[in-house]
């Protein structure tokens, strides 16, 4: 499996996604500013992998301290929380990170950073199977021979492995369905291009590339069965933040008739959020537009727009899929149910659901 991101000998390593798919090199990352720094820089970048990364980061970080935790502790967090706003992974990461502190502030330092760092430990572990139960029930939605759309990289690197939108593709395959997959080059930063070509190509799978530009023609032309993209962040009523140029896909796709699926462990999920209005956009700088590889391709004295994300509202979304089954519209009721539901149980939809108890059945797995 391609290694994102690890904890090896008291250290953190990534791999830098900048220069794939030219040189696969490997970084070791002995200070959290320099890590906080490498994720917003995109060395590592995907929601669930920049918040892997962020909790090896405060257990790295912590590692020195030998005097005021509690100040180093806060320093460290803030830190992580400053890198980059949109996906709430890293929130989470932070938020769980910081629940075992609370725990065992009181103890030997000692202690303390061993259970952070095993925190983090069961956050990366965790992440790889959320996205193997959602591979899997996402692999059941599909009609086999399937032909995939997908929008930058939602694959193992962006996640601490195997991947939520390349996971299903994996699981399909695993199925043993015929699975063709059209990535989109996703400009500006080129993760469809650079990153999920070369990752499906390493794992034996031989993608599609196509220009942003060429996505509707191919769906009104009937070559599309389904578009699945992963997601940052995810609105209590089911708005989502994705890539930018998700938002396009998902008008398109429903132009057209083609289901829209969502796919994103429970951590992507911010209950806190009511709606996508109030997601953190973030914007990146104008070189990642005005520039092709480091080489300039606009002239000097335009103004450019970057938003590194868009928001695409629920009533666009097929369904979601999480590691605890395949939730489907009204997200509101669904996802409120998913919140209160147990843990490793299965959740599936019921539609069109009255009522929060209607809208979803649990079934033990
Ligand atoms: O700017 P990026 O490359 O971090 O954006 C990544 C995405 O938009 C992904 O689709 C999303 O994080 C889901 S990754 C499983």
């Amino acid at each position: 499996m391609i290694r994102t991101v690890e904890w090896h000998d008291g250290a953190v390593v990534l791999l830098d996604q900048r220069l794939l798919p030219w040189r696969e090199v490997y970084r070791v990352y002995r200070s959290y500013p320099a890590l906080a720094r490498a994720i917003r820089q995109m060395v590592v970048r995907g929601a669930p992998a920049i918040g892997v990364t962020a909790a090896y980061g405060i257990a790295l970080g912590m590692q020195p301290v030998r005097r005021g935790a509690d100040t180093a502790f806060q320093r460290i967090c803030a830190a992580f929380a400053g890198s980059r706003p949109t996906a709430v992974n890293l929130f989470w990461a932070i938020e769980r990170m910081q629940r075992v502190y609370a725990a065992v502030r009181n103890r030997p330092l000692d202690e303390i950073k061993t259970r952070l760092l095993e925190e983090a430990r069961a956050i990366h572990q965790e992440d790889i199977e959320a996205n193997r139960k959602l591979g899997t029930y996402g692999a059941e939605l599909l009609p086999n021979p399937v032909r995939i759309l997908t929008h930058c990289n939602a694959g193992a690197l962006a996640t601490a492995g195997y991947g939520t939108a390349l996971g299903i593709v994996r699981a399909a395959k695993e199925l043993g369905k015929t699975v063709r997959v059209f990535a989109t080059e996703t400009r500006p930063f080129l993760q469809g291009a650079r990153l999920t070509c070369w990752e499906l190509l390493h794992d034996g799978i031989t993608p599609t590339l196509i220009t942003d530009n060429m996505a509707g023609d191919l769906m009104r032309r009937g070559e599309v069965d389904c578009v699945i993209v992963g997601a940052d962040r995810i609105a209590a009523n089911g708005d989502v933040a994705n890539k930018i140029g998700t938002y396009s896909l998902a008008v398109l796709a429903k132009t057209h008739g083609i289901p829209f699926y969502v796919a994103a462990p429970i951590s992507t999920v911010d209950f806190t959020c009511p709606s996508g209005a109030k997601i953190p956009i973030e914007q990146r700088s104008p070189e990642e537009v005005t520039h092709l590889a480091g080489k300039r391709i606009a002239p000097r004295g335009v103004q450019v727009l970057n938003p590194a994300f868009d928001v695409t509202p629920q009533r666009y979304v097929t369904a979601i899929v999480t590691e605890r089954g395949v939730l489907r519209p009204p997200f509101a009721s669904s996802l409120r149910a998913l919140a209160f539901a147990g843990q490793a149980r299965r959740i599936e939809s019921v539609h069109p659901p009255k009522s929060v108890k209607a809208a979803v059945r649990l079934r033990a797995k």
